[in-house]
């Protein structure tokens, strides 16, 4: 067998291991697995292109394995669950600006290039250096460097797209004479990343998971072009998996908000805090500790609703301790999991797994929302707008038309968040005047231990 075929058998192992990693990452019983697997696949088709290509020799390839694994460790264990989206936008950024200077660097190895590589030069320049300074800007904001707010000013759409011509001109110029072209290429470089930076600054903080998303599918659409211009068949099939599953993602992400991506893109969503929550008239009724305790205590079945301030409050570990104790007590407890609760792709299950939470306990909105009337007390935990019923039939709500979990249908519903502040829409909530919900003011964290020392106490 020659070397090519192969090279090219390891990088079909290498492409098939990807998308079984990718298909294990759907459930949460299998998501580590998945990862490990893709992993191992990565580490196969970048070992084998440094050997094929004769890049480094193989002792600089194991003290780099070395370091790399080191540094990801380190990484892995420093990096807080809620500091993962600004994980990810840093190493997309990562991939864009290694297609960028993948792109780059060909450029300079050889001029006589035919016309296909120099497209598929440009494009890796462009989508890398927009992929590369929208990433660090979306890693800024979430890091809180900069502020989150949308950052609009007059013309700016305007702006954006005379940036963009000026970057398909310059394109076409590069396309056609490339040789003599380099002034052009730094033009393209530069124009690129400014129009990352500000494609993002109009984008709010709470808005960058989808971002993030979208710059992901970006990245490998960046590193699919870098495949081509070095001609590696697995960085092109490893760069369309990344593409596609990112935008996949990113439309998962819009439709569970019901907003279009152009809405989340272009919208300036967070800019002000407008509309309405639904009717907001009836009496709030507070209760204690104490008074939750007696009415789960007494309840036959418990639906806990986390949402973003479980994250904040850090409460999944007293919130397993809470079902524990209501299932000694002999009643069904499901945990409610939105779509979009909390601020990045599968929040809830993350800090419930975290939490050793079964995962046969997690209900998804369509397999909860049915069985809800039946269920005698929902447990709201730090979740605002994806229990808002105005999203329902309010149609002047920004949120209507979301899917919700219907946490109203109950027989009671405890709310639980520290005072009557709005949710990240920034809109007020009916429920919480509902007649049959009780609101448990405080951190999460403290009002579930509350309960939980009350059960132990008794
Ligand atoms: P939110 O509507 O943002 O509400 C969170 C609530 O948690 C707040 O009202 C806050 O009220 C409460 N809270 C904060 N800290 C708390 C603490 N320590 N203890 C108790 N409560 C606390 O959250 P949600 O219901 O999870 O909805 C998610 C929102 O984010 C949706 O609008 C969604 O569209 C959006 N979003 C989600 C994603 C993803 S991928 N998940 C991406 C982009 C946008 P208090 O201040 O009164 O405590």
């Amino acid at each position: 067998m020659s070397l090519d075929i192969l090279i090219n058998l390891i990088y079909i192992v290498s492409a098939i291991l990807f998308i079984y990693g990718l298909k294990m990452l759907s459930s949460p019983a299998t998501a580590r697995r998945g990862n490990f697997i893709s992993a191992i696949g990565m580490f196969l088709a970048v070992v084998t292109t440094l050997i094929n290509k004769e890049v480094v020799d193989f002792q600089w390839i194991v003290l780099g394995f070395v370091i790399g694994a080191v540094i990801g460790a380190f990484a892995a264990r420093l990096i807080a669950m809620t500091q993962m989206p600004e994980m990810v936008a840093l190493f997309n950024g990562f991939g864009g600006i290694a297609s960028l200077l993948v792109g780059w660097g060909v450029y300079h190895s050889g001029p006589s290039v035919d016309s296909l590589t120099i497209t598929t030069i440009f494009l890796s320049i462009l989508i890398g250096g927009v992929t590369f300074s929208g990433s660090l800007i979306a890693f800024a904001k979430l890091s809180e460097i900069i502020g989150g707010k949308p950052t609009l000013f007059p013309g700016q759409k305007v702006f954006n797209v005379l940036i963009l011509i000026a970057i398909i001109a310059a394109g076409v110029l590069f396309i056609i004479s490339p040789v003599s072209s380099y002034d052009i290429l730094i033009a393209i470089i530069v124009l690129s990343l400014i129009l990352g930076v500000l494609a993002v600054i109009p984008i709010g903080g709470a808005d960058m998971p989808v971002v993030i998303s979208l710059l992901n599918s970006y990245s490998g659409l960046a590193a699919c072009a870098a495949g081509f211009v070095i001609q590696n068949n697995i960085l092109i099939v490893s760069g369309a998996l990344v593409g596609a599953s990112g935008i996949i993602l990113t439309k998962i992400m819009c439709k569970a908000m019901n907003r279009s991506l152009s809405n989340v893109l272009f919208s300036g969503f967070g800019a002000t805090t407008t509309g309405k929550g639904g009717k907001q008239e009836g009496e709030v009724k507070p209760i204690v500790a104490e008074d939750a305790y007696y009415i789960l205590e007494a309840a036959s079945s418990v639906a806990f609703v986390p949402g973003y301030g479980l994250a904040v409050a850090q409460a999944q570990h007293v919130v397993r301790e809470l079902g524990d104790l209501l299932e000694a007590n002999g009643a069904e407890v499901y945990y409610a999991i939105h779509p979009v609760a909390g601020r990045m792709p599968g929040h809830m299950n993350v800090l419930l797994a975290e939490a050793n939470v079964p995962y046969d306990k997690l209900y998804e909105m369509d397999d909860i929302n049915p069985i809800m009337n039946t269920v005698d007390v929902a447990v709201v935990i730090g979740a605002n707008d994806v229990v808002n019923p105005a999203a329902r039939h309010d149609e002047e709500s920004p949120i209507f038309g979301m899917p919700i979990i219907n946490v109203d249908y109950a027989k009671t519903v405890f709310v639980l968040k520290r005072s009557m502040a709005a949710g990240f829409a920034g809109i007020g909530n009916e429920l919480f005047f509902a007649p049959n919900t009780r609101m448990l003011f405080g951190d999460a964290k403290a009002s579930i231990s509350a309960v939980v020392a009350e059960f132990k106490e008794s």
